[in-house]
């Protein structure tokens, strides 16, 4: 049984997966309502929570399992990107259960993770996939050859702003609470896609630009009367969800890949999920950060022996 660690941002997450990718327990603790009032996650008071919380949701998950630590076997742990103090808190505490039980430690890329989400049972995808990778935090496409890290390459990448971040401040401009990409879907729901033509950056190649879109929505809402942004708000909403998509699904569509693959928070999108009917994308549960995709990206990574993974050390930016 592989144990999952995950706080790389704001969820403190911790799973246990078995070798053969069935998860036995997944259990996911979100900060988001501590963030919420600063409108964004504050990296000092997610490591302050995180430290709170890692220990509670480990013995959660293990008794969501009818597990004990002496049912671990590999302890699985996010090393990055993410942000450094979050990071190291799930890093310490693995390492340290790791050690107590001179157990074997799998560093994990949270990219990788993310990938892996899709490597689980029931529903299983096997590489080779071109992949779409939308985050918070990262807009990535990906051509996933092997199921371990070292067999993906990344074909396309955000040149600013990642989708899920053109998520949160759309919402956060049509007055809805952080992190908003879910709140912003369901607005969008009771609007008009095509009511404003919100522009879609053109970059060259398979990248991606969203800092521009945003700047139209600022303007968009700036020139409304207030009564007027209130009838408007789903039908602007609609709108740019419908622009943050359409620029996702041209540039998967420009691969001419015909095995595609979703992961990432944005995946979880209603209409990213509509838009593209042929592609798999990763189980809603498993879209956003979790640790079960952790403790399945482990599966294709090296594991440290005790005592070499007591020098590893967190990273914040993606190598
Ligand atoms: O993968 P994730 O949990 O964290 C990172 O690794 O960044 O992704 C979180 C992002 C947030 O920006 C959130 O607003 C967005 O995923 N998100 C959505 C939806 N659900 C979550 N964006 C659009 N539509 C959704 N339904
Ligand atoms: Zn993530």
């Amino acid at each position: 049984m592989i144990l999952g660690l995950e706080t790389s941002c704001d969820e403190t997450a911790a799973a246990l997966v078995t070798v053969g990718g069935e998860i036995h327990a997944s259990v996911v603790s979100s900060q988001a309502d501590l963030h919420a009032r600063y409108g964004g996650v504050v990296p000092e008071v997610a490591s302050r929570r995180h430290l709170e919380l890692v220990t509670p949701v480990i013995r959660e998950t293990l008794d969501e399992a009818s597990a004990t630590l002496d049912d671990v076997d590999l302890v699985a742990v996010t090393a990055g990107p993410g942000l450094i103090g979050a990071l190291l808190v799930g890093l310490s505490a693995a390492k340290a259960l790791a050690w107590a039980r001179r157990l074997p430690l799998a560093p994990v890329d949270h990219l990788h993770g993310h990938v892996a989400s899709l490597f689980l049972e029931p529903t299983v995808l096997e590489p080779p996939f071109t992949c779409l990778l939308a985050s918070g935090g990262h807009t990535m496409l990906l051509a996933v050859d092997d199921r371990a890290w070292d067999g993906v390459r990344v074909l396309g990448t955000t040149l600013d702003d990642a989708a899920g971040e053109a998520f949160d401040k759309g919402a956060r401009l049509l007055g809805l609470p952080y992190p908003g990409g879910a709140a912003l879907d369901a607005l969008a729901r009771e609007g008009d896609p095509e009511a404003y033509a919100f522009p879609v950056a053109r970059v060259p190649g398979l990248d991606f630009s969203f800092s521009g879109l945003k700047t139209a929505l600022l303007y968009a809402v700036r020139d409304l009367p207030a009564d007027e942004l209130e009838r408007r708000r789903a039908d602007l909403a609609a709108s740019y969800q419908r622009a943050i998509v359409r620029a996702l699904v041209e540039r998967v569509d420009a691969t001419g890949a015909d095995r595609v693959a979703v992961v990432g928070g944005v995946a979880a999108n209603s209409e990213l999920r509509a838009s593209l009917p042929q592609a798999t994308a990763a189980p809603l549960a498993l879209c956003t950060d979790n640790a079960a995709m952790i403790a399945s990206a482990a599966r294709f990574t090296t594991q440290l022996d005790p005592p070499d993974y007591l020098r590893l050390d967190a990273y914040a930016t993606a190598s």
